[in-house]
């Protein structure tokens, strides 16, 4: 089966081509490099052992997906290509729609002509906004604080929106937790430009020596120790959740959303002592004031992934850390 990964040379999609080569399926690369590296698709091909198909392109141009969609005689689509940070797209929000949103408008459009109409759509746990409840499951109401966040929700109202207009479709929304680690050759991980706003990416700089202290955002939250709590998930295990979610997609025709996180909640200073147990790096921090627009606790119900996708994630909080010293280790190394 060949599977089309728009944004397959960024984190997670680096990280999916890996899983689904495993897994006897040849995966097909669209990206526009625009928040990743070429360098990727070397690495990628050291770990895979075969050449990986990778076509340069953006997604928007749709007579060039709807080429590609023909050329590789692709069965189904992974859509992880589109710009995710929060405070860049609340100073940017044209291009956060143009990007995320027209971005899948032309891919839908491509699939329509090319007729491919088995789509993974990367949504994120963001559509929940602010909880109203602990763990979140599907039904939670869906909100968003930012165009980053709206653009996923119009996306994904787009896609239900489709799906009845057509029982042909075969849609899925995977709603991310907070990925975080490395494939465990270390030689694929993530990789933000400039100073990271996300936990683990700063962490790993803090270790490394690049920075020097983690400035941890508030330590008044009603949570275990003050500090915010989060759903961290392998990045290989999100990676093998999209495995299951191809295997029951071509089963069940409709739209459908699933949550892929551990159910499991961590405190920043649980994931600074995970890191330093299991790489023996130390991790200076400071208290500051909490970042706008955080919030206390999130973390998903992981009930309807199990049962449907017969799918669960499996690597522990020391195997996302020591993965992702690792990464940044090797990166560390030719910058
Ligand atoms: P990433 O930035 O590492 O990867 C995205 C890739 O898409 C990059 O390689 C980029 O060059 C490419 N791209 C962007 N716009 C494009 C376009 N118009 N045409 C072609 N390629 C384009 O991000 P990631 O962390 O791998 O995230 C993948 C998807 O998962 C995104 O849609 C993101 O919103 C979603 N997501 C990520 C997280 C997370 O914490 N990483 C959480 C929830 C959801
Ligand atoms: C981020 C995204 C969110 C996305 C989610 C899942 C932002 C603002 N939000 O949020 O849209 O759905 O990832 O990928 O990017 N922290 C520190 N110091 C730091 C960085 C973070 O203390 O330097 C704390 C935060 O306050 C939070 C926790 O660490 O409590 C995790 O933060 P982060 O990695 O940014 O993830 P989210 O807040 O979940």
């Amino acid at each position: 089966m060949n599977i089309l990964l728009t944004g397959g040379a960024g984190y997670i999609g680096s990280h999916t081509a890996v899983a689904l080569a495993s897994a006897g399926y040849t995966p097909i690369i669209l990206d526009n490099f625009c928040n990743s590296d070429k360098s990727v698709l070397k690495r990628l091909e050291k770990i895979i052992q075969k050449p990986v198909a990778c076509v340069e392109g953006d997604v928007r141009n749709t007579s060039l997906v709807e080429k590609v969609l023909r050329e590789h005689e692709i069965n189904a689509v992974i859509h992880f290509a589109g710009l995710k940070a929060v405070g860049e797209s609340v100073q940017k929000p044209i291009e956060y729609y143009a990007n995320n949103v027209q971005g899948t408008i032309s891919l839908l459009d491509a699939m329509r002509s090319a007729n491919v109409k088995n789509l993974v759509f990367s949504s994120s746990a963001t559509v929940y906004g602010d909880p109203q409840y602990l763990p979140i499951d599907e039904h939670h109401p869906l909100s968003a604080t930012n165009a980053y966040g709206r653009s996923k929700l119009h996306i994904e109202e787009m896609l239900k929106d489709l799906a009845a207009s057509d029982p042909a479709w075969k849609m899925m929304c995977l709603r991310y937790f907070n990925p975080v680690g490395a494939h465990q050759s270390g030689l694929i991980g993530e990789d933000p430009s400039g100073i990271p706003n996300n936990l683990m990416p700063f962490i790993q700089q803090v270790a490394v020596g690049k920075l020097p202290k983690l400035k941890i955002f508030g330590n008044d939250y009603d949570t275990i120790d003050g500090t915010g709590v989060r759903d961290y998930i392998h990045v290989m295990d999100l990676a093998e959740g999209h495995l299951a979610a191809l295997s029951h997609l071509s089963k069940n025709p409709g739209w459908s959303t699933f949550n892929l996180g551990t159910g499991k909640g961590s405190s920043v200073l649980e994931m600074i002592a995970a890191f330093e147990s299991s790489t023996g790096a130390k991790i200076a921090f400071e208290y500051v004031p909490r970042r706008a627009g955080d919030i206390a606790s999130c973390y998903a119900a992981v009930d309807k992934a199990q049962a449907a996708l017969s799918w669960s994630a499996k690597r522990t909080l020391e195997e996302m850390c020591a993965s992702g010293h690792q990464w940044q280790n090797y990166r560390h190394s030719f910058v």
